[in-house]
């Protein structure tokens, strides 16, 4: 695809986000507001998928962090769920060779072990086709919930206190991440939320701490790759301070 104007912005201005994290969200009034049943929104969802992760590629990304599907979504009715997981099996068999091809090295995140056996063994497929990829990470949070995270953390964190591995005043930062699924990853430098929703929706929480914030009102099937560039131009006119002051100030002697 030829370069578009946007790209060519993105790539001359100051540094792209090396972390991209997205809530995609808002498939289902994609479809209601077409008079589809919701799962057909979801399908349609499958399309910005694939432009977000070539526009990654394109943008210079290296991580890209997906929220497929959260650990309150199982209390959604029966059939979209069953649906969700069959697009999720489609989505590996349809996607899994190419994303090979374009080095995308895909890690699933999440409570897996809530899926079912053949959902799990497609994701499991994919996670091992494409090991090795080294243009792109991606992250595809499934069955994930932030504060799940966290208490699945707290809990490994106990576990090798009581058996006598680590002090309770050995518990840091660095401790705790280790445990997350996303260790030995960064804290995302963004993060896009579809659909004009302003909430995080149990994302991330601990690693959003200091992420710069984008909500688009388009719906996740109407969000392509000059859309993640466009975030991407967004993100390059923010001025992270993480809790200092900016550099430019100049407090007068
Ligand atoms: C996001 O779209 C996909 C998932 C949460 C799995 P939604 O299904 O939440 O769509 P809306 O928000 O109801 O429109
Ligand atoms: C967040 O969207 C989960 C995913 C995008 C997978 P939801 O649609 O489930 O969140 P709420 O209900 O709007 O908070
Ligand atoms: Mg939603």
């Amino acid at each position: 695809m030829a370069d578009s104007d946007r790209l060519n912005r993105v790539r001359s201005g100051t540094a792209v986000p090396s972390h991209v994290a997205v809530i995609m969200d808002g498939n289902g009034r994609w479809a209601s507001e077409r008079g589809f049943p919701r799962h057909l929104g979801h399908k349609e969802g499958m399309k910005s998928v694939r432009e977000v992760i070539e526009g990654a590629v394109e943008a210079g990304i290296d991580t890209l962090t997906l929220f497929a599907f959260s650990t309150d979504n199982w209390k959604r009715p029966a059939q979209e769920v069953s649906a969700l997981m069959g697009l999720l099996r489609l989505y590996v068999r349809k996607e899994c060779a190419e994303l090979r091809n374009r080095g995308v090295e895909v890690h699933a995140l999440g409570d897996l072990d809530s899926l079912d056996e053949q959902t799990l063994s497609a994701v499991q497929e994919m996670v091992e086709r494409t090991r090795g990829g080294d243009v792109l990470r991606l992250n595809v949070m499934i069955s994930y919930g932030g504060r799940e995270e966290l208490l699945r953390a707290t809990q490994a964190l106990a576990d090798r206190v009581r058996a006598g591995e680590l002090l309770p005043e050995q518990i840091d930062a660095e401790e705790l991440e280790a445990a997350l699924f996303t260790r030995g990853l960064s804290d995302p430098d963004l993060l896009i939320r579809t659909s004009g929703e302003y909430r995080i929706s149990n994302f991330m929480l601990w690693q959003l701490a200091y992420t710069e914030l984008h909500i688009s009102p388009v719906y996740w099937p109407d969000f392509d790759r000059e859309a993640l560039f466009e975030a991407i131009l967004d993100f390059q006119r923010r001025e992270r301070r993480f809790g200092c002051v900016s550099v430019e100030v100049n407090e007068p002697q």
